[in-house]
């Protein structure tokens, strides 16, 4: 396209600018030129949780928000949640390809072979109190790891970053297990090295005085389907503090401890939680408009509704949807599905939702999903972070590997006291701005 520019005049000194268009965007310092006098600062952009700022280059999920697209390193989801496994998809926005069969198989078994934790992370998570949160235990052990691998603050090497990548693929879903099994008062279960990575997991979870754990192959499935939905999502919160935190250079484990307490809000990947507790405080179907009228009144959000980017249905939660119906057919039907159903179909049809373009997200759906599975609330934004692990480690190594990168120090407008309105004496102001 041609003139690719912005042709902008200041109104308060009538000079002109033309700033160049970068990838459709504006570069943000390119507004520091405008200014008024030559010792100003220049023009900011203002962009509180930045609504629509561009903080990085990526090549690794494209969402369309209009259109209900989502792409990993240019796959469709439903074709990568319909014919991949989890961890073909993990080496997929790690690597940028799908691995071949060899390559494939190498990864398999390198993942495998990182799935134990050093023996001191049982008595880490032995030291927390027995109705501990889940995702409480979960942050604080990621960052505990960080005290076991000294090396991989050597973050800027690639043989260190891929080691460490292997560690925390491995290894979070046996602290996600641990730390499920210490909520019940359970013994540990090792990992089973000839067990594939999902029924692994669930052989963590659930093995109990069985020599061998057999998974339900439906279910294993299924959950495999809803971490390849979960992998990764652009500039989320907690992808936002993996690159934000990541920028100053700590190792990886310490900054996906700050990722994962992105995500556990209510507002990003807590809501799956939120949901359940939505569900089972409306009770009943016919007790679904008053809910509606209450939200539309501004009491409460309904949870697993809406969403920043997605101003159509969010792709994942179809493809939930889909999959809620083959694990009902193992675990039976869930009575909090048919109120779940009817919730959709009245707000879908209400102007309040509409005008906001508000539509289930993938929070709607899971938690029911999860809840028959047999995991309890607390656990579901656990089982959010364990494939999300892969997305914040993707976006970390791009962010490493960015020329343009740099720590992230955004600015500020002060609005606060300087010493005049402080009521400060002269002599004294000298001494505070020390000049
Ligand atoms: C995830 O970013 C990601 O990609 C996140 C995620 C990922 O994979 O990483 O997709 C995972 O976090 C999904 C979102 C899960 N959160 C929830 O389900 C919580 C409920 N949803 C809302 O809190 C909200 O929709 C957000 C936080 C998801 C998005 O909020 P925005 O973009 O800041 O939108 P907004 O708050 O400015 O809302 C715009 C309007 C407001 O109404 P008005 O002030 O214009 O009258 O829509 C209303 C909001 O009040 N609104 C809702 C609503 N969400 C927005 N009203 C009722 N119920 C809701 N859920």
């Amino acid at each position: 396209m041609q003139n690719e520019t912005l042709s902008v005049t200041d109104n308060r000194t009538g000079r002109s600018y033309t700033l160049p268009l970068f990838q459709g965007s504006i570069r943000a310092t390119d507004l520091r030129q405008i200014k008024v006098e030559p010792d100003d600062f220049g023009v900011m952009s203002y962009d509180p949780a930045y609504l629509n700022t561009a903080c990085c280059q990526s090549s690794i999920t494209y969402i369309d928000g209009d259109k209900g697209i989502l792409l990993y390193r240019g796959y469709p989801i439903d074709v990568l949640a319909e014919r991949n496994s989890f961890l073909e998809v993990a080496y997929l926005l790690l690597f940028g390809e799908l691995p071949g069969p060899a390559a494939l198989k190498v990864w398999e078994d390198d993942i495998t072979h990182h799935t134990l934790v050093h023996e001191n992370i049982k008595k880490f998570m032995d030291g927390f109190h027995h109705d501990a949160h889940p995702m409480g235990m979960l942050v604080s052990t990621l960052a505990a790891l960080s005290t076991f691998y000294p090396a991989a603050r050597h973050v800027k090497d690639h043989t260190e970053r891929d080691l460490q990548v292997l560690r925390l693929v491995g290894k979070i879903p046996t602290i996600a297990a641990y730390a499920y099994r210490h909520s019940l008062g359970l013994p540990y279960v090792y990992p089973d090295n000839s067990l594939g990575y999902t029924q692994n997991f669930l052989n963590m979870l659930w093995k109990m005085t069985a020599p061998k754990y057999e998974g339900n192959p439906v279910l294993a499935r299924a959950l495999e389907v809803l971490f390849i939905l979960h992998a990764d999502h652009e500039q989320n919160c907690g992808t936002t503090a993996m690159r934000c935190v990541g920028s100053s250079l700590p190792d990886p484990y310490v900054t996906a401890a700050a990722a994962a307490a992105g995500l556990s809000g209510p507002l990003h990947g807590g809501a799956n939680e939120e949901v359940l507790k939505m569900l089972d405080e409306i009770g009943s179907v016919d007790h679904i408009p008053a809910y509606i009228d209450a939200v539309k009144a501004g009491k409460f959000k309904l949870m697993g509704f809406g969403h920043r980017v997605y101003k159509n249905y969010d792709p994942r939660a179809r493809i939930i949807k889909q999959t809620a119906e083959q694990v009902f057919a193992v675990t039976g039907r869930n009575a909090k599905l048919d109120i779940a159903l009817e919730l959709e179909k009245i707000a879908l049809e209400d102007p309040y939702f509409i005008q906001r373009k508000l539509y289930p997200n993938v929070d709607f759906y899971s938690g029911i999903i999860y809840q028959a599975m047999g995991f309890s609330p607390d656990m579901f934004t656990v089982l959010f972070a364990i494939p999300r692990m892969v997305g914040w480690l993707a976006q970390w190594k791009e962010m490493l590997d960015d020329p343009e990168q740099k720590i992230a120090r955004p600015r500020q407008i002060y609005t606060g006291r300087m010493p005049e309105t402080a009521g400060v004496a002269p002599q004294v102001k000298n001494e505070l701005v020390g000049v």
